[in-house]
């Protein structure tokens, strides 16, 4: 396949960037969107020019490291993870419009690298439970139901990626936080900070500049990992009755 690549370039955040044109040869349709950018970028410094910067580390789908706009949508037209996107999935002659997540959260480092800590400030804000380690308890000395452990299942498969803030027109990263409420909320080990958690996650979430949800759906849609939308509805529901017990 030969195709046309739209690419954002931006040095850095002072940058105003803008697209680029780059053509790009010899791709096969069994190559990962990812090592398609590393056949551009072999050839961009074939020919002396630099590279395009690029996140990703596991290339498997389970870091959350990837984070690409392709032609407007997050992690592209598949249901995956950027670096478990395939080529197939794209025509030759085709013309590709890759960007950085769209999202004022997240600021633009390099080109399509965005800075994605404020992810990691609203995890610090209450997305664990304190506790001490040591050895394994044993595991049936407390009982979770079955439901309740498929859904903490479930929901602790994000894999903080950002795709849902960055597909939501309002920038709200609110499926990530009621993923990772729900997920704690729905053990027995995660009730003590059940409460604090969620106003402490949602107020950090607002301060990193996250919007709020209007129950438009882009997230759930664009999320690699299908976290159902009902995991906002949950934290909504935490966050009224953690309200009510404080006053
Ligand atoms: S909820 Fe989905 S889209 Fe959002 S960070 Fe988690 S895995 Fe990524
Ligand atoms: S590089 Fe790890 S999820 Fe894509």
């Amino acid at each position: 396949m030969n195709l046309t690549l739209k690419i954002w370039r931006q040095n850095d955040a002072a940058d105003a960037g803008r697209l680029v044109d780059y053509p790009v040869e010899g791709i096969t349709e069994d190559m990962s969107f990812l090592e398609m950018l590393d056949v551009l970028n072999e050839q961009l410094q074939a020919r002396g020019e630099e590279p395009v910067a690029f996140d990703s580390d596991c290339r498997e789908g389970i870091c959350g490291m990837c984070s690409l706009m392709i032609n407007g949508e997050a992690h592209g037209p598949e249901v995956t993870t950027t670096c478990q996107l395939h080529m197939r999935s794209f025509k030759d002659g085709e013309t590709i419009t890759i960007e950085p997540w769209r999202a004022s959260a997240f600021p633009i480092i390099r080109d399509l690298v965005v800075d994605r800590s404020a992810f990691d400030r609203i995890i610090q804000a209450g997305g664990y439970i304190s506790v001490n380690t040591g050895a394994a308890p044993e595991a049936n000395n407390i009982q979770v139901p079955k439901v309740a452990a498929d859904r903490a299942f479930d929901t602790a498969t994000c894999i903080g990626c950002g795709a849902c803030a960055a597909a939501c027109p309002n920038a709200s990263a609110m499926l990530f936080l009621g993923a990772k409420v729900t997920h704690l909320g729905e053990l027995p080990q995660g009730q003590a900070e059940r409460s604090p958690r969620v106003v402490n996650m949602l107020n950090q979430h607002d301060a990193e500049g996250f919007g709020g949800c209007t129950n438009i759906g882009e997230c759930a849609t664009a999320c690699p990992k299908e976290i159902p939308l009902d995991v906002i509805s949950q934290l909504n529901k935490d966050f009224r009755t953690a309200k009510k017990y404080a006053g």
